[in-house]
């Protein structure tokens, strides 16, 4: 089949400078959704039919093999897709979706092309409130013989329930003529594609009609108050799918997928918990409330305490983190490391056991097996112009309130006394410490306030 992608309209309604197309939708743009889901049924040609914002599209959306036509300016449905015509190839049957329609599932437009063949399929729904649509018009026997807009259809029309969702599928060798006979003879002159559907009955063509799983996958976007009604489906949607696959969750209603959330068996998420992009979590990992994890993989039994912020990092298996622990990028964590609140690492390596528990900052370090970080160290990685790697071998213990001046190296079973401030190497197996030596003053007096 062809595909093609309408998102040429203006979006006037969202208020913003952003294309409607490109709001992110968990996390992924509107229209990028439905360029995936169309991937999906391996089309022989994909094209996407754009107006406004074609630049900044064409910069967000990569997706090879994509074919690009211009509608400038928008004369509606039908003359958008005339815009496609010429880049279309000769698949007997050509799918038209919408790019503000994320939620279209691959099954349900498979049914639709199937309907398709040797004939004209379009996917219906009844609704409640059907205001706004096109009508779905049959005679009594129930054949379709015609769609009819809002704005130009009676009052007995304006009392049907079953609506067109926009998405038709049409037999690719009627569509240049019946795309040449459409007129803009209508309340809002425009080219309609529905148009199509009268002319196909007069052609003998026959009408099919299918149906979505449910209303939320033709639903589309035109408002920030929609956009934001679809997120909760496609979140619901997510947890449905994670919690199928055996992930407990405290409450569904509570999580936000915003990319691709794979987990393994066991695995535990409390509630108001943020991933973005592509996170892993092996089996029996369990996440606390409130954390935010970005593009990581979170190895089997780890356990992340209660308001955690993680990128691009690289942790466990069994390894504790948090709470209020900030992992940035270029992190990554062996077994049993232990990583406590105000604890904020970058760029850093941990061997297996090494701890930093409490109120430290490592960045652009090695730290080596069973070493112990204590509250309060900091690395000076950066002099304001160029950063340094400190190295900690290991089972070393760094006292705390230390301040390690990279490039500097910390030997294997060394100790740092606490307030130490090293800018050379120490030594393995020695204690080293740069602290003052403790004095204390017999007979001193403390100064008394004067009287004035
Ligand atoms: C259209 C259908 C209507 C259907 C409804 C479902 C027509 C004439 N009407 O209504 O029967 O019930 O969708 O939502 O087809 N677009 C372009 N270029 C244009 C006009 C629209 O690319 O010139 C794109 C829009 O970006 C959008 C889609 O086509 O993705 C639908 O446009 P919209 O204006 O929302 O639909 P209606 O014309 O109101
Ligand atoms: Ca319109």
């Amino acid at each position: 089949m062809n595909i093609v992608i309408l998102a040429a309209g203006q979006g006037k309604r969202m208020h913003s400078n952003l294309p409607k197309v490109l709001h992110p939708l968990a996390g992924k743009a509107l229209v990028s959704h439905v360029i995936d889901t169309a991937r999906r049924l391996d089309p022989q040609t994909l094209c996407l039919v754009h107006g406004h914002g074609g630049d900044i599209l064409q910069k967000t959306i990569s997706a090879p093999g994509l074919v690009w036509a211009l509608q400038n300016p928008q004369h509606g449905t039908g003359h958008a897709v005339m815009q496609a015509l010429p880049h279309l190839g000769n698949a007997p049957t050509t799918l038209v979706l919408y790019g503000d329609v994320p939620l279209i599932q691959a099954d349900t437009l498979r049914r639709l092309v199937h309907a398709a063949r040797d004939a004209l399929a379009i996917l219906t729904i009844e609704l409640a409130d059907a205001s706004g649509y096109g009508r779905i018009v049959r005679n009594s026997v129930g054949d379709v013989l015609r769609i009819v807009e809002q704005k130009d259809a009676s009052t007995e029309e304006l009392a049907i329930r079953e609506i067109n969702t926009g998405i038709v599928a049409v037999p690719t060798k009627r569509l240049s003529e019946w795309l040449g006979r459409l007129s803009n003879d209508n309340a809002q002159g425009e080219y309609y594609l529905t148009d199509i559907v009268g002319m196909a009955v007069a052609a003998g063509v026959p009408i099919r009609t299918t149906q979505p799983q449910g209303e939320w996958e033709v639903l589309g976007v035109n408002s920030k108050v929609q956009l934001a009604d679809l997120e909760r489906v496609a979140q619901r949607l997510n947890a449905e799918r994670l919690m199928e696959q055996g992930v407990r969750l405290a409450d569904p209603a509570r999580l936000d997928v915003r990319g691709e959330l794979i987990c393994g068996r066991d695995v535990f998420i409390d509630v108001n918990c943020v991933f973005e992009g592509q996170v892993v979590l092996d089996e029996a990992v369990e996440i606390a409330s409130t954390c935010v994890i970005k593009n990581s993989r979170i190895g089997p039994g780890t356990r992340i305490a209660a308001f955690s912020h993680i990128e691009d990092a690289v942790v466990g298996p069994d390894a504790v983190i948090g709470p209020f622990a900030r992992l940035r990028p270029g992190t990554e964590l062996a077994a049993g490391v232990h990583v406590g609140n105000f604890v904020e690492l970058k760029n850093s390596k941990f061997a297996a056991n090494s701890k930093a528990n409490h109120l430290a900052y490592v960045g652009d370090a090695v730290v080596g097996s069973r070493v112990n970080i204590g509250a309060g160290t900091i690395t000076c990685n950066y002099d304001g112009a160029n950063k340094f790697t400190t190295v900690i071998e290991d089972d070393a213990f760094i006292g705390s309130d230390t301040q390690l001046v990279a490039p500097v190296t910390v030997g294997r079973g060394a100790t740092l006394g606490a307030g130490t401030t090293l800018t050379k190497d120490a030594p393995p197996d020695m204690l080293t410490i740069s602290r003052a030596k403790q004095l204390s003053i017999p007979g001193w007096q403390r100064p008394k306030k004067t009287k004035k």
